[in-house]
């Protein structure tokens, strides 16, 4: 029996640039393996309710759409490759809305902790991929991958990331990089040390936070390069197993944390109910 690839793909484009980069991927990764593939925007993802009931008993969320499949088949994968379009500066929303009914995710921990994943953010002008690195990375990171790589292509017109040596080389390594640990892509600039991701918001104190793993700390210049010395936050969501088991259970217990605030809850909120008036869906 072969090995399954799945390309998770966030475009709405047939054979736009995620569809064929992720099949550009799976081609370089030889004989021995075979494809599936999953178009986010065609799927019914429905929008997490909150009610975190994927945490609870049975471990399963209630609602009815395509969400349970994808994560199935990612379940049963032997590797994955996530590639998201760039809109409006971060990774389109189909990603996300897969994401957020990541607390599911728990239900599934033994399936996905350390499967090989990579991540490409597809945008179409060099220099405006904004946040999307840093989204595609952690789709693979939440849904506790090994991400073996990542990287920012450039393609607009469906097709075009095929197009030229550096985009070719990028599937390449991404390729070979899922093949093999020791191949595994690390980014040109500074990273975080404990995450490696290189996606930084500098805080007023001095001190800058990882946007991949939450991690904080100060950073300096050595050797004319910029360092980072991070800890990590007080929630690690994927830096260990037993982290990622330790943090579904910490959420589990605000549901006693709820009930003992929920007089003082319920006061604070009296006097915003029924304020406004709502904009009422067409459907
Ligand atoms: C609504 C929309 C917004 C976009 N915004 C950006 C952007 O902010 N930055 C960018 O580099 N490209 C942007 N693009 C270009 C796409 O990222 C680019 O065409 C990419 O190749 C799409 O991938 P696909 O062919 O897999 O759909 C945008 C495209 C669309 C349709």
């Amino acid at each position: 029996m072969g090995k399954t690839l799945l390309g998770i793909s966030a475009s709405p484009r047939k054979l736009g640039n995620c569809e064929l980069f992720i099949k550009d991927i799976f081609r370089r990764m030889g004989e021995g393996w075979e494809l599936r593939m999953a178009r986010l925007p065609e799927l019914d993802i429905k929008p997490c309710r909150a009610c975190y009931q994927c945490l609870f008993d049975q471990m399963k969320c209630p609602r009815e759409d395509d969400f349970l499949p994808v994560i199935g088949a990612l379940a049963q994968a032997d590797a994955y490759v996530v590639a998201a379009p760039v809109y409006l500066l971060s990774a389109n929303s189909s990603l996300k809305a897969l994401l957020d009914r990541g607390l599911q995710f728990y239900a599934f921990v033994d399936q996905l902790w350390g499967k090989p994943g990579v991540a490409v953010a597809m945008a179409g002008i060099d220099g405006m991929e904004g946040s999307g690195k840093r989204d595609v990375e952690s789709f693979v990171k939440l849904t506790l991958g090994d991400l073996r790589g990542s990287a920012v292509v450039y393609g607009a017109l469906p097709g075009e990331s095929l197009l030229g040596e550096q985009n070719s080389e990028i599937a390449k390594q991404l390729a070979g990089a899922l093949l093999d640990p020791a191949m595994r892509l690390k980014p040109a600039g500074p990273v975080c040390p404990i995450c490696g991701g290189d996606t930084f918001r500098f805080m007023a104190d001095g001190r800058a936070r990882c946007m991949l793993c939450s991690g904080s700390g100060f950073w300096q210049f050595e050797n004319q390069s910029l360092a980072f010395h991070m800890e990590p936050g007080d929630h690690p969501l994927f830096l260990g197993k037993d982290e990622v088991i330790g943090h579904a259970q910490w959420l589990r217990g605000m549901k006693a944390r709820f009930l003992e605030k929920r007089q003082e809850l319920k006061a604070v909120v009296k006097p915003y109910v029924g304020m406004g008036t709502f904009i009422e869906s067409k459907k």
